[in-house]
């Protein structure tokens, strides 16, 4: 999950970054409780409401994956989807989660988020609540997500969850239509009360690949531009789970990360099954939770950093990036997006490409 996030106050996901940065051991989760959803985004990767199943994980399950998480050494898990608060078990999964000693978050689209419900999950232990802000023209952000109320929904959920004690996240994908926008979007976040402004480029994954021609055209010419931002207004640091950022930049902020925390191991996403996907958009099914924790002890930890070697291992890297002196940072960038570039490497690479070579009658001409 290529996303950065720029942080005007200290919480507890700045702690979490820089041990992160530290130590490559598994070290949080997004868990997808349930895959109903009442939204339907352009660009889901999980392609919520599209394939027609909305399973929810069933509580035995829930109560059992966060034993495991918990004899897992995780840190942090971050309740998804779907929409996680169609989930029916979800206050009681986070007070379970946080007596087990997780920092629990939830990423929603916000349409359920209401002021008593944001005080429930606060009392049961959340402690931030992430919504999309996409556009700040109401019938654009609502055309994009698929529901005529999205905006103002997501405004006031952010509100909610700020009012009730928990860190407000907006996050913002990133798209041509928005790219030249979302400074503007971050100025109205924070003019709400929003604590941590986010942005991930539209990854091609589910349903984005549909839309593929709205991927942005500037990612990393946006983060400088947010960087300015966030600079001038007085953020205290950045996050990026971007490989790519910011490897050829030096802003005047402190930027904690700038890998992929899902190829160092550290990061990873779980389906309604118990599958351990890769990456939340490189739906690569690793293994099942259940199985491997079964015969190990109640453990996913060290099987995950085995299995992450191996498929890390084996993904194409083309040999000019292998070459080239930036890699032992970006580790050639995101797996995802070089999987749709034409030449194999990260779309957003800015490093220069090697000249074209012509054929033989080119050069005799
Ligand atoms: C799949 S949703 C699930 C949680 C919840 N329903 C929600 O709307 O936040 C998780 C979030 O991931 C981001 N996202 C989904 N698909 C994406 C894509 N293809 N590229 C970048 N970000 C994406 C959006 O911010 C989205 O809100």
């Amino acid at each position: 999950m290529c996303i950065v996030t720029f942080d005007w106050e200290r919480n507890d996901a700045v702690e979490k970054v820089k041990s992160f940065s530290r130590n490559n051991s598994l070290s949080f989760v997004v868990l997808e409780l349930t895959e109903a959803c009442n939204f339907n985004c352009m660009w889901c990767y999980a392609a919520a409401n599209r394939g027609g199943s909305s399973r929810h994980m069933p509580w035995e399950k829930a109560e059992r994956l966060i034993k495991i998480l918990a004899d897992s050494g995780i840190k942090q898990v971050t309740c998804s989807g779907g929409e996680p608060l169609m989930y029916p078990h979800l206050e009681r999964f986070v007070r379970s989660a946080t007596e087990h000693g997780l920092i629990v978050h939830l990423n929603t689209n916000g349409y359920f988020l209401t002021k008593e419900r944001a005080r429930e999950l606060k009392k049961a232990g959340m402690t931030q609540v992430q919504t999309n802000i996409d556009s700040l023209n109401p019938d654009e952000h609502n055309r994009v997500r698929g529901n005529s109320e999205s905006f103002e929904r997501a405004v006031a959920a952010l509100k909610n969850a700020r009012d009730a004690g928990m860190t407000a996240v907006s996050q913002t994908v990133l798209t041509k239509k928005n790219e030249k926008d979302v400074v503007d979007i971050f100025r109205f976040a924070r003019s709400i009360g929003v604590q941590r402004c986010r942005v991930w480029d539209m990854v091609p994954s589910g349903t984005a690949i549909e839309n593929i021609e709205l991927r942005p055209t500037s990612f990393i010419g946006t983060l400088k531009e947010l960087c300015s931002f966030a600079e001038e207004t007085g953020a205290i640091s950045v996050e990026s789970a971007d490989p790519l950022f910011p490897a050829n930049h030096r802003p005047g902020i402190d930027v904690y990360g700038g890998i992929c925390a899902a190829s160092m191991g550290g990061f990873t996403t779980i389906s309604v099954q118990g599958d351990v996907f890769f990456c939340a958009t490189l739906r690569k099914t690793l293994y099942n939770a259940f199985e491997v924790a079964e015969s190990n002890g109640n453990s996913i930890r060290d099987i995950h950093a085995e299995k992450v070697r191996k498929f890390v291992g084996q993904l194409h890297v083309p040999d000019e990036c292998r070459e080239c002196e930036h890699f032992k940072l970006c580790h050639g960038g995101c797996p995802t997006r070089r999987a749709f570039s034409p030449d194999g490497r990260d779309y957003w690479c800015i490093r220069p490409r090697p000249a074209k070579i012509s054929g033989p009658c080119a050069m005799s001409t």
